[in-house]
């Protein structure tokens, strides 16, 4: 059986071993910058033994934030960038830059635009009650400068140092959204079949491809359901992962979810209701969410490596390299991954709650992540002082020291 540890050439590049750490949003990213907070939380996942860290959710333009504290690329950001990719390579990992665009799942005061856009004109269900209540649809001329936008931030990407992208064509992203019959209603060559569905998402993909070296790996995250009733399912993202490898994509990370229409399909566990409303800045949507939240956002028990059933119909469809995704905690979880097929295997917040996790799996002082889940860091993650473990102390105590550093420095 192929061993978790042992190194793995993805595209030409090497990894050190079959690990991953997935993009989970760090929420260290105040008015789109890089703060010291977010390289030292990369630098210690790189010591924590990963092969790759994955810097969550850079937005490809200004108005492909969800938040406006969220990263964008721009020449500006390049040198920040790879003091932190310098930081991880010191430490012996490669670093992934997930690249994405929030289209009409919006929570962005910051607009330049006056709506957010998407592949129909739609209520936007995230900043309705933030007074961005509609979407626009995207014309053809909006989906080619888009296009363009994620050429332009993987080529900054690769400047900034990074090994690795990830292009994010899942969760209701806009990508997603357009891959969505849910969401996608157009009539024209972007709309109907899932050929036309899938125009957008395989461009980008083959576009970023011819624009960096070969030896770059582009990975795109993808979802196998996205786990509301009329959304992608499946059997199309069977055929969705069949065009992605045609047109080059150097493996595919298997998840689900439509975080505007099902939040919690997508990580499993407890549903930190309580927790979201406490962190929600506006008061009308603390009140949506104490009042709807309880009937809209359902939750979905936890079960270790809860995609494996469907990401097993991917694996048999197709040849180029597989990440598996959710719910992976122990040793035997990332054993289980690899004696199925998967050549890399992804951890979110089994990493979140302990970033040493994988070299105390190598050195044999564990072999279970102590990961609830309870889904705090998950309500909480653009929190003042960004994400951490509710239930590790020491992490709790480094996010309020956080806090009072940057208030010490306004
Ligand atoms: C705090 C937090 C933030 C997340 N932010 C992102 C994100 O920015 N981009 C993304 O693709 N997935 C994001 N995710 C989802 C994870 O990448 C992953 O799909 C999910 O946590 C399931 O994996 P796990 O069971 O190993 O945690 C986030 C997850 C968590 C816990």
């Amino acid at each position: 059986m192929t061993d978790p540890f042992s190194p793995f050439r993805l595209a030409g590049f090497s990894l050190r071993n079959r690990i991953i750490k997935t993009a989970t949003f760090e929420g260290m990213s105040p008015g789109g910058c890089v703060s010291k907070a977010l390289v030292d939380h990369h630098r210690a996942l790189a010591v924590g033994g990963v092969a790759m860290t994955t810097v969550a959710y850079c937005a490809v333009a200004a108005d492909g934030r969800t938040f406006a504290d969220q990263l964008h690329m721009r020449p500006e950001l390049v040198p920040d960038l790879r003091a932190l990719t310098a930081a991880v390579h010191s430490a012996g990992a490669a670093a992934s830059l997930q690249l994405g665009h929030c289209g009409a799942f919006c929570n962005n005061h910051d607009l330049v635009r006056r709506r957010p856009m998407g592949p129909s004109r739609a209520l936007n269900l995230v900043g309705a009650l933030g007074g961005r209540v509609l979407a626009d649809a995207m014309t053809e001329a909006e989906i080619e400068e888009v296009t363009g936008a994620f050429v332009g931030a993987a080529r900054l990407a690769r400047e900034a140092g990074f090994d690795a992208v990830e292009l994010h064509l899942g969760h209701g992203y806009l990508l997603s959204q357009f891959l969505s019959p849910g969401t996608n209603a157009r009539r024209d060559r972007f709309g109907g079949s899932l050929a036309n569905r899938a125009r957008f998402a395989l461009s980008v993909v083959e576009r970023v491809r011819a624009a960096l070296p070969p030896k770059m790996p582009v990975l795109a995250k993808v979802n196998l359901r996205d786990g509301y009733r009329g959304g992608l399912e499946v059997d199309e993202s069977v055929q969705v992962a069949r065009w992605l490898e045609a047109r080059g994509a150097d493996a595919l990370v298997l998840s689900g979810g439509f975080v505007s229409r099902n939040p919690f399909y997508l990580f499993r566990g407890e549903r930190p209701l309580r927790q979201m409303i406490a962190v929600e800045k506006s008061w009308a949507q603390k009140l949506a969410l104490a009042v709807f939240g309880p009937a809209l956002i359902h939750s979905y028990p936890f079960a270790p490596l809860y995609f494996l059933p469907l990401a097993r119909e991917i694996r048999r469809a197709v040849r180029v390299p597989l990440v598996l995704l959710g719910g992976i905690k122990s040793k035997q979880d990332l054993d289980t991954a690899m004696r199925e097929g998967f050549e890399l295997a992804a951890m979110g917040r089994a990493l979140i709650h302990d970033p040493e996790l994988i070299a105390k799996y190598v050195a044999g002082s564990a072999h279970e992540s102590g990961c609830v889940p309870c889904n705090q860091c998950v309500a909480e993650m653009d929190r003042e002082g960004g994400v951490c473990c509710a239930k590790v102390p020491e992490q709790l105590a480094q996010r309020a020291g956080r806090v009072r550093a940057t208030r010490a420095s306004h």
